[in-house]
């Protein structure tokens, strides 16, 4: 599917044409018995930052696993295409093999797993100097962390940075990032915002999920998620302000029902 660029973002000018990599169709999941999510339809486009913003439990994590395809989050109705091609009946390898990932919201921490080895395993075996670039990339020191393990005694944002290291080691076709500021310090999102932004010029296309303004800011384009429907779509700059205006003051004791939803 092509697209016409509307070049109203300037990080969008060297574009002049939009391929769409992820195309989402109508798909719908019920997780024991609740809809969580709605027959959403959209469109990812190669080589750019989307975002996903939408208030706690709007569904936007699970989005996330169903477009993975997580062993649980796959009994998805509608369909899921990769370059035109329907993922819908692959497993979370097969789909990882085809260049997906996924930043965890809480990424796990396994005892014992070197972090040396957790980076090399995701990047297909990468080298000592791409591992070591990529912790610089998100401000991990080597010297003081690459001796570490991924275990409980790294602290949240640190097992945070080692997460997106990994990706960026990886250079995945798309990756989908949960919550990616999520337990980072201040000093440090710069850094975050710099290693999505290599992400980007390295080709990759990156999906922010997202409840705060300044990452929502950091994409090109965005979807707004309430109820598990999608309620609006645009430049990142018009989503928000339509998140702040609409949704922050927003208590749901109004939420629209599924049949007043656009
Ligand atoms: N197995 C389940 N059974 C029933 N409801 C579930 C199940 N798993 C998740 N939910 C519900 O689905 C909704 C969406 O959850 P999800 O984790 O996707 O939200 P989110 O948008 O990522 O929220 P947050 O911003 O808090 O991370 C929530 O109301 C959650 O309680
Ligand atoms: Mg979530």
């Amino acid at each position: 599917m092509l697209y016409r660029d509307a070049g109203r973002d300037a990080m969008m000018i060297h574009r002049t044409e939009r391929m769409s990599l992820l195309d989402v169709d109508n798909l719908s999941l019920s997780l024991d018995g609740s809809a969580i999510l709605n027959g959403l339809s959209f469109d990812l486009w190669e080589g750019y930052v989307h975002a996903i913003v939408g208030p706690n439990g709007a569904g936007k994590s699970t989005l996330a696993f169903a477009l993975m395809g997580l062993d649980g989050y796959r009994h998805i109705d509608g369909d899921i295409r990769l370059d035109g091609e329907s993922i819908r009946g692959l497993s979370v390898d097969e789909r990882a093999r085809r260049g997906m990932t996924l930043g965890w919201q809480e990424p796990a921490r396994f005892e014992g797993l070197p972090l040396r080895r957790f980076i090399a395993c995701g990047a297909d075996g990468a080298d000592d100097e791409t591992i070591t670039e990529a912790m610089q990339q998100v401000g991990l020191d080597p010297a003081r962390y690459l001796g570490r393990a991924v275990d409980t005694t790294l602290s949240g944002g640190e097992r945070k940075k080692v997460e997106l290291a990994s990706i960026l080691a990886m250079r995945p076709r798309l990756v989908l990032l949960d919550e990616p500021d999520s337990g980072i310090d201040v000093d440090s999102l710069h850094r975050i915002h710099d290693a999505i932004g290599l992400l980007r010029d390295a080709g990759t296309t990156v999906v922010l999920i997202t409840h705060s303004m300044e990452v929502l800011g950091w994409a090109q384009h965005a979807f707004l998620i309430c109820c598990g429907n999608i309620v609006d779509k645009g430049p990142s700059d018009e989503i928000v302000r339509y998140f702040r205006n609409k949704c922050i003051p927003c208590d749901h004791k109004n939420a629209p029902t599924l049949a007043e939803m656009p």
